[in-house]
């Protein structure tokens, strides 16, 4: 790439120092022809004042003009013969010589040539003087043309001047743009072996180059914050993976230690084996229950707006838990109340919010103390928007169990959570389903005094 560059360079200054030379010296060269024309016409104008010519004097002319002007002078019939010249030896008819045929038909002529009596090249202007007469005079070229060959050598120095200036810019300009290119590409090669992308020092870089290493390190904040949700992703989904897993088996491990009871003997004993089938019983009921609140968990988890809306009271709704509750909440003598100070109708999916009501109803009766009581507030607020506080006189709970609650499988005490027939999914599901009707699930709580659970939903 630097090599090209440098190339391209000394190829396009080249040329352009050539062609404008070029240029240079043809436009110096016709305009140099030009004036020594103009300046040989007026010489022979000169000449032709001069008495001696029309006496017919060429001898005393020539002697006059020829040493001042630097010229050889010729006096041609239109015959072609020479009648006079300042040369003592003159070879041919001259009646061809371009300058003379020109002088004859238009007045003056004008040409350059090698000269056949003078071993060089000449410059000729001749003048029709009447009595079908041409008077010529010419001048070697070398001493006209030294000045234009000064020139041209001017114009080929300044090529080789422009040729060097050429190869150090292109250097540097080469490395300003290959450098940081170069930076780059080492940069994108070494990051496609990491796991992690690194952004790029753009120190140094300008111009188009650092808008490519700023949309390049944009683009590596933006795969190292998507990788760091996949690897969040991945390890939530194995920790579930987990969790159900051991879920599971503790009802099962239970449920089938009861039962190799029952067959070693214990069948035998009515009363026995009556409790041991109850505590089958729970297991059998807590494996329904936890694989009913993994469906529901998996199958809301999908859903990004609930298709199966219609209107309903939310205070009936509300009403209908708390009674369906009552048999619970009576076992620890728990007083439960319902406070709404208006008929609040809700378009959602009836059963979704019956679920968050009785997760959230539960666990203010589960987790409350004897004689405790469990407050349900329904509020409307503005912009379509319907608030469920939940409230319990509870045992409560730290600020960092506040924190992790809504966490899948999260139980702040593992031992009572599972003596309540819990598995700590009930809270996550409650926050699913709030965030499904763009709502959203919060809570307040003091140990030793209580719990407020404060649900917001858009509906
Ligand atoms: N009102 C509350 N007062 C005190 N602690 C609570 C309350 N509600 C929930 N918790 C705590 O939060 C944890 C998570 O609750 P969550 O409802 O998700 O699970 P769970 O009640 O243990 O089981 P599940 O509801 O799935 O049967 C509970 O184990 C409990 O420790
Ligand atoms: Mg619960």
């Amino acid at each position: 790439m630097k090599r090209k560059i440098t190339w391209y360079f000394l190829i396009l200054i080249l040329g352009t120092a050539i062609a404008v030379g070029g240029a240079c010296c043809i436009i110096t060269d016709r305009y140099y022809k030009s004036q020594i024309r103009e300046e040989m016409l007026l010489e022979l104008s000169i000449i032709e004042q001069d008495p001696l010519l029309r006496e017919g004097d060429y001898d005393q002319l020539a002697e006059k003009y020829a040493p001042i002007l630097n010229i050889r002078m010729t006096v041609v019939e239109k015959s072609g013969t020479v009648l006079f010249d300042t040369l003592e030896e003159v070879d041919g008819n001259h009646a061809q010589r371009p300058e003379i045929v020109e002088a004859f038909l238009e007045g003056t002529g004008f040409s350059e040539r090698k000269s056949d009596n003078e071993d060089s090249r000449q410059y000729y202007a001749a003048k029709d003087i009447g009595n079908d007469l041409v008077l010529r005079i010419s001048k070697p070229q070398q001493n006209a043309d030294r000045a234009l060959r000064n020139i041209l050598l001017a114009v080929v120095g300044c090529c080789i001047l422009c040729a060097a200036a050429a190869v150090l810019l292109s250097l540097r300009f080469s490395k300003k743009i290959v450098g940081p290119l170069q930076k780059l590409k080492n940069h994108v090669e070494k990051n496609i072996e990491a796991p992690r992308m690194t952004i790029i020092d753009s120190a140094g870089f300008d111009d188009e180059i650092l808008e490519l290493a700023v949309a390049y390190n944009n683009l590596a904040d933006k795969v190292n914050g998507q990788m760091d949700e996949i690897e969040k992703l991945q390890s939530m989904r194995s920790d579930f993976v987990a969790n159900v897993s051991h879920e599971l088996k503790t009802p099962l491990t239970s449920i089938r230690g009861f039962i190799e009871t029952l067959r070693g003997g214990a069948m035998e004993k009515k009363d026995v084996a009556d409790r041991f089938l109850k505590i089958i019983d729970i297991e059998a009921v807590r494996l329904q229950n936890l694989i009913n609140d993994i469906l529901v968990l998996s199958k809301i988890e999908k859903m990004e707006e609930d298709p199966t809306v219609a209107e309903f009271s939310l205070n009936a709704l509300a009403k209908e838990v708390l009674d369906m509750l009552t048999p619970l909440a009576k076992e620890k003598n728990i007083q439960m109340e319902l406070s709404a100070s208006e008929e609040i109708k809700m378009t959602a999916d009836e059963s979704k919010i019956r679920q968050l009501l009785v997760n959230l109803v539960s666990n203010a009766v589960r987790y409350n103390k004897e004689h405790g009581s469990v407050t349900v507030i329904l509020k409307r607020l503005p912009e379509d928007r319907v608030q469920i506080v939940v409230n319990d006189t509870g045992i409560g709970m730290n600020r960092d169990d506040c924190e992790r609650i809504f966490e899948r499988f999260y139980c702040v005490d593992k031992g009572r959570s599972q003596k309540n027939g819990g598995t700590g999914l009930g809270l996550s599901i409650v926050k699913h389903i709030a965030n499904l009707y763009h709502g959203d699930v919060g809570v307040e709580s003091t140990p030793g005094e209580g719990s407020t659970f404060t649900v917001t939903l858009h509906v």
